[in-house]
């Protein structure tokens, strides 16, 4: 790299952060400020009209798809030519910080403004991109809108997606003005490129930069509803209960005891995120609960077997404790692996500012591992601070951590766009 490279503007990118994370913002415990933006909530529209707002102050071309994926073009010399696209998600858990997926989509933003300030043109367009209901966290199932552009679920399944209130992604979606008109069908970009937090303690406790993603690892979810029989606490004898409660704490003990008893590796995670007891009462046995299963690991045949014995796991408890207990299965993603120039071109870029870096596998799910099965895609990854914890008001990464990981972003961006057809 040369004297003349460009970078990004860290405090102008950091400043968009803060501004973006105050959409949806809630006061949290310890004094900490967290982000409220479920898909398709008012707060999220609130956040897109935001972001497509500044998408225009930069001069693009905003389009918004079916299932309200929003896309801002750049044009490029040659307006034939596939573009770049950089993106990620602006929605959030319900219990979020400020970075996962904004730093993503702020930071294609910054990257444009950047060739922006400079008067850089490049040979391809690029694509800024935020998709719809990445999370998962309100209609239950993760990287929606970019499955749905991608061709693996189809538009109507997502739109009759309902939350836990009953109402419907297609609703949802018209009510904050974003049932685009594109087709949900996206045409393959030249490359996709994604920057977002770690989202885990491995970069910063290794003192790395930047993280080289090889891929992201296979998930599962299951949503379960355990049925029982609510009666009295005080009257009924322990012998003739039936109480949903009892067995989904059996379940989430037995998921535990699968993560450390070494028959699916050291790598097994498991989690049950929703544990919602019917009718909630101090007096009274669960008469049914409602609950998730959450579990992932590297290898696509070890969460197989996993998957399989969470199913026994089931039948057993159910049989056990006298309940019933269905299951529905609401996400399922195979082990994905990045294209390898897209990370050698990460790997070089960290390299040549001076950045450490290191390969790392995600252990969260992103946009990125839907674009992979349609274009050749890849991610850059930035430490994080409080071991690299979030879904956490406490989630955080500094101005320095952010503008690594987009300066990168930017010379990888650039790299691709400058592309002719035949270099791939
Ligand atoms: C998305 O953040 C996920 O990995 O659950
Ligand atoms: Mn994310
Ligand atoms: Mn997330």
């Amino acid at each position: 790299m040369t004297a003349t490279r460009l970078s990004v503007d860290g405090e102008r990118l950091y400043e968009s952060l803060r501004v973006l994370g105050d959409i949806g913002a809630y006061d949290a415990d310890d004094g900490l400020r967290g982000v409220c933006r479920l898909a398709l909530s008012a707060e999220d529209g609130e956040g897109r009209r935001h972001v497509v707002a500044r998408m225009r102050e930069a001069g693009l071309d905003v389009t918004v798809d079916r299932i309200g994926n929003v896309f801002g073009r750049r044009p490029g010399k040659d307006p034939s030519l596939a573009p770049v696209m950089i993106g990620s998600h602006i929605d959030s858990v319900a219990t979020a910080g400020r970075f996962d997926g904004c730093l993503g989509v702020l930071g294609g933003l910054e990257v444009v403004a950047t060739l922006n300030g400079a008067g850089r043109e490049t040979l391809r367009p690029i694509v800024v991109a935020f998709f719809t209901e990445e999370e998962g966290a309100r209609f239950g199932t993760d990287m929606l809108g970019s499955a749905v552009a991608t061709g693996r679920i189809p538009l109507e399944h997502a739109y009759a997606l309902q939350d836990r209130g009953g109402k419907v992604v297609r609703e949802e979606l018209a009510a904050i003005g974003f049932t685009g008109e594109a087709s949900e069908r996206l045409a393959p970009p030249h490359v996709y490129l994604e920057c977002h937090i770690e989202q885990g303690p491995v970069l910063r406790a290794a003192g790395r930069d930047i993280g080289v993603v090889a891929g992201v690892q296979a998930i599962c979810w299951h949503e379960l509803t355990i049925t029982g029989k609510s009666a009295h606490a005080g009257t009924t004898p322990m012998s003739i209960r039936a109480d949903a409660g009892l067995a989904a704490a059996r379940i989430n003990v037995a998921l535990r005891e699968m993560t450390s008893c070494g028959r699916f590796g050291a790598n097994l995670r498991a989690t049950m995120g929703v544990i919602a007891p019917y009718p909630g009462l101090v007096n009274v046995v669960p008469g049914r609960v409602i609950a998730s299963v959450d579990i992932r690991n590297p290898e696509d045949d070890i969460l197989v077997r996993a998957e399989a014995e969470v199913v026994e796991l089931y039948a057993e408890v159910a049989a056990a404790e006298h309940v019933a207990i269905d299951y529905r299965r609401t996400a399922r993603t195979n082990r994905v692996r990045f294209d390898a120039k897209v990370q050698e071109r990460v790997a070089a870029a960290a390299t040549a500012r001076g950045l450490s870096h290191e390969s790392i596998v995600s252990g969260a799910g992103h946009d990125a591992q839907e674009m992979a099965a349609h274009c050749p895609a890849g991610m850059v990854f930035v430490p994080g601070e409080y071991d690299g914890i979030s879904h956490n008001p406490r989630e955080w990464s500094t101005r320095e951590q952010c503008a690594n990981g987009v300066n990168v972003l930017l010379d990888v961006a650039l790299a691709f766009a400058d592309e002719p057809p035949e270099a791939r």
